[in-house]
């Protein structure tokens, strides 16, 4: 395993620990997805134009005002990342500093603070060493992370606010998709469009997908297949997670265009089948427009192979009927590309496979 050790500290964090923690209430093999939360929570506010001292503070709930500027114009962004349990049971991290650009890039786009790095992580690290028990064992779920920002003065009229808090909270997951996924292809909504916010993780963008998602999921669909907002045929990402197909020998996934999210999981998925072509048997890896169309010709000349989505919380996601226009494409219980991505991207991310790419960090 090859790991990279982030060096501490840099920052003072005030840290009031809980009387007694929660965990042995917890039954872990059962923690399902974001409802159980650990006991801890790490908070820093912004105001006359820097970040405060942070603390570290029993997980609860926090003061709000109604007229908080985040609940009435949306100034709210996140983050979604995971710590793993490594082989000596010390927690493992996956490419933290892509989340934390990523955080930083929403910031700008929400016209809101960015986050020194050392805030975010010293902030990530000391609250995951206080919560590593949280941490479930690998074949059970990992630690999901969730940091974000939100606006808070108190100010009606639309302007972006002065104040701010950052939060870092974390909860023990198990699958996000526990069955392969049912897709709907809809050119009726639209997720986002040039020029717009698709590649921040800026809250309201999943405040817009609910009603398409709703509609699909009456469908007897588990999410939205989102097509580009201008023609309504090209493929974007689904709501929680980036795309890929395998067609033929060739595997395609959507070329960003400023609207989908540029995920880490997808990016590192993309490295790993650039470099392992050989072995699958693969001729190309293509970034490009895709076209539901050319998805929907490939299903009937038979040379869809496999479809799946990649996310943090999704990890690798096999799609199993992809609907458009009243019809089902069902593909295939055989997908040998997804569940070798999964096997070795799980592998890496618990430190069980070796990290050529220097992506698994130890705190
Ligand atoms: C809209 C959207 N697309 C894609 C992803 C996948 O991104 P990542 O692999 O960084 O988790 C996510 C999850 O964060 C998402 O919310």
């Amino acid at each position: 395993m090859s790991v990279s050790t982030v060096s501490k500290k840099s920052i003072d964090i005030k840290i009031q620990p809980v009387e007694k923690s929660r965990l042995a209430d917890i039954d872990m093999s059962n923690v399902g997805f974001g409802r159980i939360f650990s006991d801890h929570m790490f908070v820093c506010h912004y105001a006359n134009g820097k970040w405060e001292t942070p603390e570290i503070v029993p997980y609860g709930k926090m003061e709000l005002s109604p007229s908080f500027s985040a609940i009435h114009y949306g100034q709210a962004i996140f983050e979604g990342m995971k710590a793993y349990k490594g082989e000596d049971g010390e927690p493992l991290f996956f490419r933290p500093d892509e989340n934390w650009k990523r955080m930083n890039h929403s910031a700008s786009r929400m016209c809101m603070p960015e986050i020194p790095h050392a805030l975010f992580m010293e902030g990530l690290h000391s609250l995951i060493e206080l919560d590593k028990a949280w941490i479930p064992d690998n074949d059970k779920g990992q630690l999901y992370i969730r940091p974000h920002m939100f606006a808070t003065d108190e100010f009606i009229g639309v302007r972006a606010s002065d104040t701010y808090t950052f939060v870092i909270f974390t909860c023990p997951v198990s699958f996000y998709y526990k069955d392969p996924v049912k897709l709907l292809a809809t050119k009726e909504y639209s997720r986002a469009a040039i020029g717009g916010t698709g590649n921040a993780k800026a809250a309201g963008n999943y405040a817009a997908s609910l009603f398409p998602d709703k509609l699909a999921k009456s469908q007897g669909y588990d999410n939205v297949l989102w097509l580009d907002a201008r023609l309504h045929q090209y493929i974007e990402e689904c709501g929680t997670m980036n795309v890929f197909f395998v067609i033929d020998d060739a595997v395609v996934t959507p070329i960003p265009t400023g609207t989908i999210l540029g995920g880490v999981t997808r990016d590192s998925v993309l490295k790993l089948l650039k470099d392992n072509k050989n072995i699958l048997g693969l001729n190309s890896v293509e970034l490009r427009r895709v076209s539901i169309y050319e998805i929907e010709d490939a299903y009937m000349q038979g040379t869809l192979r496999e479809a799946f989505g990649t996310g943090t919380a999704a990890t690798i996601a096999p799609i199993a009927k992809i609907g458009f226009a009243g019809k089902d494409m069902n593909l295939s219980d055989e997908r040998p590309i997804s569940t070798w991505l999964y096997k070795q991207l799980y592998g890496i991310q618990t430190g069980k496979i070796y990290d050529p790419y220097n992506w698994v960090v130890k705190f």
